[in-house]
């Protein structure tokens, strides 16, 4: 292996947080700001980052000198052999030492004259703690060619946040993320995902994925869903009612055991509020109310007699579900939506009877809001999954381009972090308050990141790392139409969406 450069003596160092050196033929090993070098220390091998390079030419030292013999109408460079002398001197800041037991803090300098060359694949592998045999390929690091595998447990058991602006790649990542879940073998471990899919964005992965990902993924309309109104307890119905005071909820417990007991568990909400009507021991005012309560529920048309889709058939290895909320306007209604079916899986996940699973939550904000004044009906579902799924492995990606408004009671269960590009302060000081491992050098390196490039911290990765998301697999949803082709496609008279 060829080096890039030789550790040099300067005012600065070699020290334990930054050492110089010179790139010794940049022609056939160059370097550039942001990759990993590696070099020996006496505690073992040390991996550190490029931070700058820089150019520099002694003979053009002296502004003077360069002025003189240029109005002369000579260039300096046909007098002296000066581009012989152009030097790349680049600075690196040392992150780690790799010894026999793994990484290690610095303690001790590199050795001015030690040799530095480009970090090795396997070297970084052990750095950042990938998975190569078993990991998810979501993408890989910049200037590296070494592909990002990440261990299952490691990314998704203590819950994901992707947090970025709008556009800048989250919903691309995590299809990205969906494809490698779908990817594994049975002797991998596979898992059930759930797309909560606000936008409609991910129906296209049942049609254009390929036949792959058409037989596994499944897409259900929201105006399809219906909860099984004989498995709701009082209390799960008073979460859809929050201001129901607690005597008509234990009214409505002694109904619903009445109404069990009659119907044999087979009864839908109507059922429910017929019995009310006609019942003379509840207090007047209490069954006022209560019928006001259900009456309001039932108007939602979500309260069936079965469950649609019946979860525990849907909830499979290898397989995904995307629930398409855009046909659904009311937010009331989606976040009843996403409470009962959130409820049902983690309720079903703790019995053992569907795989470990992940639920993929675009626009989180939207349903577990940090304003205490928002609607929130699906708020207490996703906090108590945030507090205990990690104990049933049943794992939360939230995504959200205002991690402001994400609760931080949900937000701080979130042990890793993807975080595309982010230019809002607001939002870029609710990252750095929500994560110790950003520096305020990685907050800037944030704000400049290009489409689908990503920084991830936190349990998934030993050390914070840049990475580019890889492509996905899938053909491009509807919302990635060029605005010539959605004309084209209008004029048409096509409502298909585009292959
Ligand atoms: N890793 C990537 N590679 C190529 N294109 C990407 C990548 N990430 C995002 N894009 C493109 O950028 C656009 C916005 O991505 P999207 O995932 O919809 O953003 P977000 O969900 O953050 O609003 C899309 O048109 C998508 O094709
Ligand atoms: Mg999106």
């Amino acid at each position: 292996m060829q080096p890039v450069g030789t550790v040099i003596c300067t005012d600065r160092g070699p020290t334990t947080s930054e050492f110089t050196f010179v790139v010794t033929s940049p022609e056939i090993v160059p370097v550039r700001r942001g990759q990993l070098v590696q070099l020996k220390t006496e505690d073992g091998l040390m991996l550190a980052v490029v931070q700058e390079v820089m150019m520099t030419n002694r003979f053009y030292y002296h502004a003077e000198a360069v002025k003189e013999l240029e109005r002369s109408g000579r260039m300096l460079s046909s007098i002296f052999p000066c581009d012989r002398w152009d030097m790349l001197i680049a600075t690196a800041k040392p992150i780690g030492v790799l010894r026999e037991e793994g990484f290690d803090k610095i303690t001790f300098p590199p050795s001015p004259g030690e040799k530095v060359y480009l970090a090795e694949r396997n070297v970084l592998s052990r750095f950042f703690g990938f998975d190569e045999e078993n990991g998810l390929e979501i993408g890989f690091m910049r200037y590296h060619d070494v592909p990002v595998k990440l261990n299952m447990t490691r990314l998704l058991q203590k819950h994901l946040a992707i947090l970025a602006m709008s556009g800048s790649g989250k919903s691309y990542l995590a299809t990205v993320l969906l494809e490698e879940v779908l990817a594994r073998e049975k002797s991998e471990g596979r898992i059930f995902t759930l797309v909560v899919d606000v936008h409609g964005e991910y129906t296209a992965l049942s049609q254009y994925g390929g036949w792959e990902l058409a037989y596994t993924v499944s897409v259900i309309k929201g105006s399809y869903v219906q909860f099984a109104t004989p498995i709701l307890t009082e209390r799960q119905l008073a979460m859809f009612q929050p201001d129901m005071s607690p005597v008509q909820v234990r009214e409505l417990g002694r109904l619903l055991s009445e109404v069990r007991k009659a119907r044999e568990d087979s009864y839908s909400l109507s059922d429910v509020i017929s019995f009310l009507e006609g019942d003379e021991k509840v207090n007047p005012r209490t069954k006022e109310a209560l019928l006001g309560w259900l009456y309001e529920l039932d108007e939602t048309q979500l309260f069936g007699v079965d469950e649609n889709p019946h979860l525990p058939d849907v909830a499979k290895p290898g397989r995904a579900v995307v629930l398409d909320l855009s046909d659904i306007l009311s937010l009331r209604k989606k976040q009843m939506i996403v409470a009962y079916i959130l409820q049902r899986l983690f309720d079903l996940r703790r019995r053992s009877l569907i795989p470990p699973s992940l639920v993929i939550l675009e626009e989180a904000h939207q349903f577990c809001p940090e304003a205490k004044q928002e609607l929130a009906l699906s708020k207490s579902v996703i906090e108590a999954i945030a507090r205990e799924g990690r104990k049933f492995h049943f794992s939360l990606c939230l995504i959200s381009q205002r991690p402001v408004r994400l609760a931080t009671s949900v937000l701080s269960q979130a042990n890793t972090h993807i975080i595309l590009r982010v230019t809002n302060p607001n939002d870029l000081k609710a990252i750095e308050l929500s994560s110790e491992m950003i520096t305020r050098e990685t907050l800037g390196m944030i704000a400049d990141l290009p489409v689908g490039e990503a920084l991830i911290v936190g349990s998934a990765v030993n050390a914070p790392l840049f990475i580019k998301v890889r492509r996905k697999k899938a053909s491009s949803s509807i919302y990635e139409e060029t605005m010539e082709e959605a004309a084209k496609r209008f004029e048409a008279g096509s409502t298909h969406q585009p292959a």
